[in-house]
């Protein structure tokens, strides 16, 4: 039955969703902080939304030590939280716990007779998760041990799999993301390998591809004849918070560039993959990335400007500099915001830019893409000249209003001809009556599925951290910081952020407008 509703009528025409098959998942790194934010409330609604089978279950495996019932007790604590708490109980009861160092042999000792004995219990075919939540610096140690007590062994059976989830960062630089990627592969297929980008999770960021390859009408304008430039924002007003310890040695490009930004930005502007299969499109991501243009070693500001938060103030209340938040040492370089001009050289954009931003201490916490066409060639309204048209825009919002909108030029009503712009817009609230949901949802559900299509394969891990390595090294070797531009908290970042447009003839859209 069609939904109506004001301006859209909603057919429930297709919907795959897939039940997950039995197996148990292992989350290494169960007492931290991603656990209790994100993995245990997907888990729960995952099994609430009946896309968890009974034979499931959850071991926490950390360094505190703690029993079954005291993991219990915090799991029980997490999902009350949830919107909808009922059926708790069935959930507290399939989690468990095994403690140990991360390099000892005794845990995955432990692990494994505990592991033997839920697959009894659970009947889960002995399928497994290993699920690594914890600092990259010990992933290597984890795999090592895994496969030592032959938890993990590349020679599977169809019947009865092992999968290892790896959480980013992934290396930090092209050096380090191959070795990592070398020592996992000695225990690992790069078919048992998931490795995460959560914004790969997040519905807006699947609808890129619906929209693009679902609809006729977009792909023949798709391209540099009609398209003027892209514009990726990623912006956040939360500052660095208990993160200093991580993100002094990462920095905004590691942080968002390296991953979440270029991956929308692969997104947006590759060919039709020939399915959905899932190396079929990472096929795409991958072609398309390799035709970015390299950043180039000389005027490379002109490129791509850094910059750190200044005190200021958000929402009216006002904030600390990045160099004085706890941890952070108060002469650090590291950047809090990244703008980047990006040129792809295919014979479908050629001469197009995409501009890429993303900041902490922003006036506001927005994602979005914005796709402005190009004007029109030639205007019959005289005197108005083809110039005063303002362009077409198509927003595509990742978040937090998620949905699309496209701006028109429409006439007024009335007997002169009056022309204004207006944008007809699709609010996913509005239109389904429901949020999207949690990308660890999906990011989970996909990985019990065995579907690698929204997980990042070696050769993209690869070619994104070429892309970015080359412009780390050189903000590394500018020891007077001539490179790194301050802007106050609550502003749009640097005012290098704007000339890198304005060389261009282009401005930022103004997202408060
Ligand atoms: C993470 C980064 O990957 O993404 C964080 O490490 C950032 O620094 C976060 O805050 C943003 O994710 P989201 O889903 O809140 O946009």
């Amino acid at each position: 039955m069609p939904r109506s509703h004001p301006y859209f009528t909603v057919r429930d025409e297709f919907c795959m969703e897939t039940r997950a098959c039995p197996c148990g998942i292992i989350i290494f790194g169960a007492s931290g902080d991603l656990t209790e934010r994100k993995l245990i409330p997907a888990l729960f609604h995952l099994q609430q939304r009946g896309l968890i089978p009974e034979q499931f279950f959850v071991m926490g495996c950390g360094r505190t030590p703690l029993s079954d019932e005291e993991f219990r007790l915090k799991v029980r604590d997490i999902v009350s939280k949830s919107a909808d708490p009922a059926n708790i109980e069935r959930f507290v009861a399939s989690c468990y716990y095994t403690s140990g160092n991360y390099d000892s042999l005794e845990l995955y000792e432990s692990l494994t007779l505990n592991l033997g004995e839920l697959n009894k219990t659970y009947s889960t075919g002995e399928n497994y998760i290993f699920y690594f939540a914890t600092p990259p610096t010990v992933y290597t140690n984890i795999i090592r041990h895994l496969s030592l007590s032959k938890l993990i062994t590349k020679d599977e059976r169809q019947d009865k799999w092992r999968r290892v989830v790896v959480e980013k960062p992934f290396g930090r630089d092209l050096d380090s993301a191959r070795i990592l990627n070398d020592e996992l592969h000695k225990s690992l297929t790069e078919k048992q390998l998931y490795r995460i980008d959560h914004y790969l999770g997040k519905d807006t960021v699947q609808n890129i591809l619906i929209f693009r390859f679902a609809n006729s009408i977009f792909e023949p304008i798709w391209n540099r004849h009609y398209i003027d430039n892209v514009q990726i924002t990623v912006a956040e007003t939360i500052g660095v918070g208990h993160r200093a310890g991580y993100y002094e040695k990462a920095g905004l490009l590691r942080d968002m560039f390296q991953n979440h930004m270029l991956q929308m930005l692969s997104l947006v502007s590759m060919e039709a993959p020939i399915s959905f299969d899932a190396n079929h499109v990472r096929d795409e991501k991958v072609k398309l990335l390799r035709s970015v243009r390299p950043f180039p070693e000389k005027n490379l500001s002109d490129w791509i400007v850094r910059g750190q938060y200044e005190q200021g103030s958000i929402n009216g209340e006002s904030v600390k500099a990045y160099q004085e938040e706890d941890n952070v040492d108060p002469r650090s370089s590291i950047e809090t915001f990244v703008a980047a001009k990006i040129m792809i050289d295919s014979w479908r954009w050629h001469g197009v830019p995409f501009y890429l931003r993303s900041g902490k201490r922003l006036p506001m916490r927005m994602s979005e893409i914005a796709i402005t066409f190009k004007k029109i060639p030639y205007s019959i309204f005289k005197p108005i000249s083809s110039n005063e048209f303002s362009n077409n825009v198509l927003i595509l919002t990742v978040q937090p209003e998620e949905g699309v909108s496209l701006t028109i030029q429409a006439k007024r009503p009335g007997p002169k001809l009056c022309m204004s712009s207006l944008t007809m817009n699709f609010m996913y609230q509005d239109v389904f009556g429901t949020e999207p949901p949690e990308a660890y949802e999906r990011i989970l559900l996909d990985s019990m599925l065995g579907d690698q299509t929204l997980f990042i394969r070696e050769d993209d891990m690869d070619i994104s951290w070429s892309l970015i390595t080359p412009v780390l090294r050189q903000w590394e070797s500018d020891s007077n910081n001539a490179s790194l531009h301050f802007y106050k908290a609550g502003t749009w970042g640097p005012d290098a952020s704007d000339a890198l447009l304005n060389r261009d003839g282009k401005y930022w859209r103004n997202i408060e407008e």
